[in-house]
């Protein structure tokens, strides 16, 4: 396996084919046809085309995409074969999976198409498949041996793009704390721009915690989940974007641990009237939505951080740079949202 640290490349231009030799096959997301990333697309001679999101994650399709790109294998030498995946955090998750067992293991190379991908998923080497909608039941680690940022592709993203990215965003501020938080907590509007320029320190907080715990058996790298036990749950019964149900997660684990004990009552407030916390969704917005949520109990039970005792590791803050693993029973997790429905609920039709 590679290190688990990729080779960064931040690049104004895109990246050249020639860099990854001749037996590539080019897994992409087939929305960036329709982008002026297109002609990148067509100099790769054998091509595998994927509809990107959470459908591509699921465990069912997969052999119908192995026989494929086995056919597509078939003229290529198979001892120094390279998958190079462009998109976001689904054909990333997708790609990296397929390349960690195709051949038993073929070179990847990764071209982050959505923020969350440039910011989070491409890096730290975990790959994922869900099974019957719940999430990243199946993976393996497999960092790309290179992963290339390309500005402008990653500027030319949507503000939708951008907003789904704050939630991975904030929740890295709030893990590391010190300098990254306080940049992070000032900022007063959002943009491709900020976070082509964040990019770098983002990219490194995460690498500092995945190289303490690469294969996730220290617990350290669990705090990386914070805000996702009850993101996975939006995700889930509510089909969010990856990034909105993080964020959504991410503002009821700063609830949760104020109201266990863990965050003091400042910081609590001085996270949500940072110019970040004014951003987020009020508490009155994430009630309604706990409240459409069907099977909560189910979803996360489902959480691969269960245990047979019936709790769940969740990941709280004590402040920015100081979150904190603790088992809590499900039963007092699914009391405390009832209390929350109840409370940010009220005046609610
Ligand atoms: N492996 C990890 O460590 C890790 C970490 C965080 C998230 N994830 C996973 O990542 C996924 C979320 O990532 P995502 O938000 O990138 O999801 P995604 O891949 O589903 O992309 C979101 C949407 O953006 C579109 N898109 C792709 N490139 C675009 C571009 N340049 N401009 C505009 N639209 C573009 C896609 O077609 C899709 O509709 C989830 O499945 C999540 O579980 C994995
Ligand atoms: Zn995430």
């Amino acid at each position: 396996m590679n290190s688990i640290q990729s080779q960064l490349f931040f690049l104004n231009r895109a990246p050249l084919k020639s860099e990854w030799g001749e037996n590539i096959i080019l897994i992409y997301d087939s929305f960036l046809d329709s982008t002026p990333y297109r002609q990148f697309i067509q100099k790769f001679p054998i091509r595998y085309k994927v509809t990107g999101g959470e459908q591509l994650k699921s465990i069912d399709a997969l052999p119908g995409h192995l026989r494929k790109l086995s056919q597509l294998s078939s003229p290529l030498q198979s001892r120094d074969l390279t998958f190079v995946v462009l998109g976001g955090g689904s054909v990333g998750d997708f790609g990296a999976f397929v390349a960690s067992i195709f051949k038993r293991g073929v070179r990847l190379v990764m071209i982050p198409s959505t923020w969350l991908a440039a910011i989070d998923s491409s890096h730290g080497g975990k790959t994922a498949l869900n099974i019957n909608g719940t999430k990243n039941q199946i993976g393996s680690f497999y960092p790309a041996s290179e992963v290339y940022l390309f500005r402008d592709l990653l500027l030319d993203q949507p503000p939708r793009r951008v907003q789904e990215a704050f939630g991975e965003v904030v929740k890295m501020g709030l893990i590391a704390g010190g300098p990254l938080w306080k940049k992070i907590s000032c900022l007063k509007n959002f943009d491709s721009k900020k976070l082509w320029l964040m990019l770098p320190q983002l990219i490194a907080e995460k690498y500092k915690i995945v190289k303490k715990d690469p294969f996730e058996k220290k617990g350290i790298r669990h705090v990386l989940n914070l805000g996702h036990s009850m993101g996975h749950v939006f995700e889930a019964a509510l089909g969010q974007a990856h990034g909105i149900a993080v964020l959504n997660g991410l503002i009821l684990s700063l609830w949760l641990s104020h109201r266990h004990g863990l965050l003091s009552t400042k910081d609590y407030q001085q996270i949500l009237r940072s110019e970040a916390g004014l951003l987020f969704p009020a508490n009155s917005e994430i009630s309604k939505m706990l409240k459409k949520c069907q099977d909560i109990r189910y979803w996360l039970a489902q959480d691969k951080k269960m245990s047979t005792q019936g709790e769940l590791r969740f990941v709280f803050l004590k402040k920015p740079g100081r979150p904190v693993v603790q088992k809590i029973k499900l039963e007092i997790l699914l009391n405390d949202l009832g209390f929350f429905i109840q409370e940010f609920g009220k005046g609610q039709k």
